[in-house]
């Protein structure tokens, strides 16, 4: 974990605008500057930076966050990846991160990614001098160009080569980049006689290797370097840096099984493909997919087991899914994958295929529609408890909504008794469900805004939390728990000075929804340290106002029951006092008792 004091240095020494203009366009407009948003298309800016509050929002989508928020939603960077972009702009180093903090921790070691950059350095030299590598890559159809690009190399044979790359072919870091072996004090190279393909992070460095036999060797036809501390083959994504800018652009990005697929896509053209690393999709493939483009396409081989692999990944993806994004799927025939499909077909049947794949939920429902016998009662049963699982799943409410209509069709039901069979809320009944709740929630709602704006008072200059009269809040709003929670926050924490660092600190819990709508709020009314006092004190007013009136119509009601104490009325005559012609003391009626 990365302590929470690093990200506000971090957000104290970075300049939201700073990140953000780089990448779009900004002009100053009053306080703040603006922007087209990049988030969805407009043709009128709407969405607002603000330098001193360190934050945007965009008033057309709703878009909003911080400077990690910003490179996190833009560049598709993972987190702690949106850290280390930032700290390395100001030139802060990021606590020392392990995939598994605490078992292996390391102490302050060498850069390993320094150690993998030289050895791709090494092994594309040795590229240059080996025929029998340059004529099999030549043999696959592969260009100089696209090699380079990709920066494929070659590891000679021979047991100790990297020794001539590195100064100490001793040296513990070689082992743990996973470039060496050490086997029974005895310590060698891990590829040797191989094509190389550097595999690079979102960022563009080397985090580890795979590497190719050639056609007729023994041993396995690819190697890939082991888990290290800088090298989760669960969350990389080959080809994904070199391909960034063809994702963004097509917004759609092409995820492929295999090394040479997504080199040779590449050189034909279709340059927003990635490639998972011989191992099945995980969550958090799909998670950084999802955060690259609306949509993607998972391009298997036609064979059986593509089509497994192609179920996993639908698994997979059934909880991040969301009605903003589509996935398909795209099945090749059995004969081919991408590369020999290319080569054969060529470019352009390939894009047909990709913009005509098959959508999660039509291979979902073909795959469930498969396995049973749809003519019986009994098949049709099945389909329904198969179903259950997988719909239950989906996160988006609008497709699942769909799932659900389709699966009845498939079985001759309603929806809402195939919902209710499959102890799926339908989108009726969750309709009524919340209905009520919106209902009685619009008084509060009218009344919530002073609380919020409460609360982007304290956001605007935070040295007004020490004003704060928590006490006339009613602790039953959401808005009056953040207040408290963020005042907390402002006294404990000196260094959280921005909204963007309170951002920051709420990230993922409850009070973010209210946070984003107070932000708003800021930024509608243009609040500033002076025009925030201003709208704090008169909020407070307004909010001591509301509870004395509550008080005083409950005290009415206490007295005019008989139930009121002496305390009680001297309590009402002092409100009524300051609340002039609110109403007489009421005569005590015993009717009621
Ligand atoms: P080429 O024969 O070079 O075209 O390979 P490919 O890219 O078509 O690979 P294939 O479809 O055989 O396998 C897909 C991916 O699975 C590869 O890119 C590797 O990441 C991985 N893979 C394949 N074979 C092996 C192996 O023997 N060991 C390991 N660890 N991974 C492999
Ligand atoms: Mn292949």
């Amino acid at each position: 974990m990365i302590p929470d004091s690093f990200k506000q240095d971090l957000l104290n020494r970075v300049d939201i605008v700073d990140v953000i203009s780089p990448r779009v366009p900004l002009k100053k407009s009053g306080a703040n500057w603006v922007g087209l948003c990049p988030f969805h298309g407009e043709r009128s800016p709407s969405f607002t930076v603000s330098q001193p509050k360190q934050f945007y929002h965009c008033f057309g989508c709703g878009a909003h966050g911080n400077a990690i928020g910003f490179l996190i939603e833009y560049s598709g960077l993972g987190y702690v990846e949106a850290l280390r972009e930032l700290a390395d702009g100001v030139g802060m180093k990021l606590p020392e991160l392990r995939p598994d903090a605490g078992r292996r921790k390391a102490p302050e070691g060498p850069d390993l990614y320094e150690f993998l950059e030289r050895a791709a350095g090494y092994y594309r030299e040795q590229l240059k001098g080996s025929t029998r590598a340059i004529e099999y890559l030549k043999g696959r159809g592969l260009t100089g160009r696209t090699a380079a690009r990709y920066g494929i190399g070659y590891a000679p044979a021979g047991w100790q080569n990297l020794a001539a790359a590195f100064a100490q072919y001793e040296d513990k870091a070689l082992v743990d980049c996973g470039l060496v072996i050490e086997n029974e004090g005895k310590r060698y190279d891990r590829f040797r006689d191989r094509v190389m393909f550097p595999i690079l992070n979102q960022r563009g460095t080397v985090v580890g290797f795979g590497g190719r036999v050639f056609e007729g060797d023994s041993g396995p036809k690819y190697m890939n370097s082991p888990e290290t501390p800088v090298f989760e083959k669960g969350r990389e994504l080959y080809g994904l840096s070199q391909a960034r800018e063809a994702i963004r652009k097509a917004n759609r990005v092409v995820v492929v099984e295999g090394y040479m697929d997504t080199v040779m896509l590449a050189q034909y053209g279709v340059e927003n493909a990635v490639a998972t690393l011989g191992t099945a999709t995980t969550p958090a493939h799909v998670q950084k997919l999802l955060r690259q483009a609306d949509e993607v396409v998972f391009c298997f081989d036609g064979d059986a087991a593509g089509r497994r692999a192609a179920w996993h990944a639908l698994e997979v993806s059934l909880e991040l899914l969301s009605d903003r994004k589509a996935i398909r799927f795209l099945f090749l025939p059995a004969e081919h994958d991408p590369d020999s499909y290319l080569r054969a077909f060529g470019r352009e049947a390939f894009e047909a295929d990709v913009a005509r794949a098959q959508p999660l939920s039509a291979f979902l429902l073909a795959g469930l529609k498969d396995r049973t016998d749809l003519s019986t009662l009994e098949g049709r049963s099945r389909l329904i408890a198969e179903a259950k699982p997988l719909v239950g799943r989906v996160a988006a409410p609008a497709l699942r909504a769909q799932l659900v209509h389709a699966v009845a069709e498939a079985v001759a039901m309603t929806p809402s008794e195939a919902a209710r069979l499959m102890a799926l809320r339908d989108a009726t009944t969750m309709r009524e469900e919340r209905a009520p709740a919106r209902i009685e929630r619009t008084s509060t709602a009218v009344e919530g805004r002073v609380e919020r704006a409460l609360l982007a008072c304290v956001l605007a200059a935070p040295e007004l939390a020490s004003e704060l009269e928590v006490q006339t809040l009613d602790a039953a709003r959401a808005e009056a728990r953040a207040i408290v929670e963020v005042r907390d926050l402002l006294r404990a924490q000196p260094t959280v000075r921005t909204v963007g660092g309170v951002l920051e600190a709420f990230r993922g819990s409850e009070h973010e929804p209210v946070l984003v709508a107070a932000e708003r709020i800021l930024l509608d009314l243009r609040l500033d340290g002076e025009s925030a006092a201003l709208v704090l004190r008169d909020a407070q007013a307004n909010l001591l106002n509301r509870r004395n009136k509550a008080r005083h119509t409950e005290l009415h009601q206490r007295i005019a029951a008989g139930l009121a104490t002496g305390e009680e009325r001297a309590e009402f005559a002092r409100l009524s006092v300051s609340r002039p012609g609110l109403s007489e003391t009421p005569q005590t009626s015993s009717k009621t008792l």
